[in-house]
């Protein structure tokens, strides 16, 4: 997998899933633009380890649920790089309740970040990979899109959305050359998942085939096969990346 000389933007590549997957895209020789919205830190750090391996890095904050930053984020992207190859669709938050006690607040900001954000990026990029005839979108879905789970109504309608959004955007973009894939994580370590008890993450390891938790680097290694040209052949897929947990 080689991806030297290609300009990767990945939404919430300041911490977590989105942090393993830019370092592991600049690994296989792409330059990085890490978007954040809160931890200007931790994107930093990230951009002076990726620089650290010789490649090009920059941190630039945006909201990706408002179509002003997206806007920003793009036209700063084109200034410094000639191209945009390839789009991570990372950033995403958890706002979890039982539906009947969901605010309506908690549910317009899950389905704005984790959706609309998505569309937003996905719309703004793919112009530019439509006059490039050529580009690979990752959109970051979760396996609860697909199965459901109690407590998270706005997080698998959103997610479940992203898989409709894919397919779709898959379809129009693939005369242009431009891949549209996802990757569904199943029990991952991050933050969004850190702060649940040892009895919660025993629980949901016996429902684990392969037996754990995954780690971010187990997301980022099923992502750069879908940046790559080795992927080439593959539009509007999903892939779980979840130790067996939906098959
Ligand atoms: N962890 C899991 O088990 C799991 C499972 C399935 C799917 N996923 C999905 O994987 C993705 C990454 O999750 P994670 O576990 O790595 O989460 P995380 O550790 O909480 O990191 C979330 C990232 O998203 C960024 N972000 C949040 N809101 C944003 C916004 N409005 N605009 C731009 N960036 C924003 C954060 O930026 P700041 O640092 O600036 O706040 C951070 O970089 C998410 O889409 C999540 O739904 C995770």
């Amino acid at each position: 997998m080689n991806l030297s000389g290609k300009t990767a933007i990945i939404t919430g590549g300041s911490r977590g899933i989105g942090r393993a997957i830019a370092l592991k895209l600049a690994e296989k020789g792409a330059n990085i633009v890490v978007n954040y919205t809160s931890s200007p830190d931790k994107a930093t750090e990230v951009v002076e380890q990726i620089k650290e391996m010789g490649r090009e890095a920059l941190a630039i904050k945006a909201d990706v649920s408002k179509e002003e930053d997206v806007s920003s984020l793009v036209k700063e992207v084109s200034k410094q790089f000639s191209t945009i190859d390839i789009l991570i669709n990372n950033a995403g938050i958890t706002k979890d309740t039982l539906l009947i006690r969901m605010k309506d607040d908690d549910w317009d900001r899950v389905l704005d970040v984790n959706l609309k954000g998505t569309y937003l990026c996905t719309k703004l990029v793919a112009k530019k990979m439509m006059k490039q005839r050529s580009g690979k979108i990752v959109n970051i879905t979760s396996v609860v899109g697909i199965i459901g789970n109690a407590g998270q109504a706005n997080y698998a309608a959103s997610k479940a959305g992203v898989i409709g959004l894919t397919k779709s955007s898959a379809k129009e973009l693939a005369a242009r050359g431009v891949n549209v894939n996802a990757v569904a994580p199943g029990f991952i370590h991050s933050d969004m998942t850190d702060k649940l008890s040892d009895e919660v993450v025993e629980n949901y390891a016996k429902n684990i085939p392969l037996g754990k938790m995954g780690d971010p680097e187990d997301v980022a290694n099923a992502v750069a096969f879908l940046c790559s040209e080795e992927a080439s052949y593959l539009t509007g897929q999903v892939l779980n990346v979840d130790g067996g947990m939906v098959m």
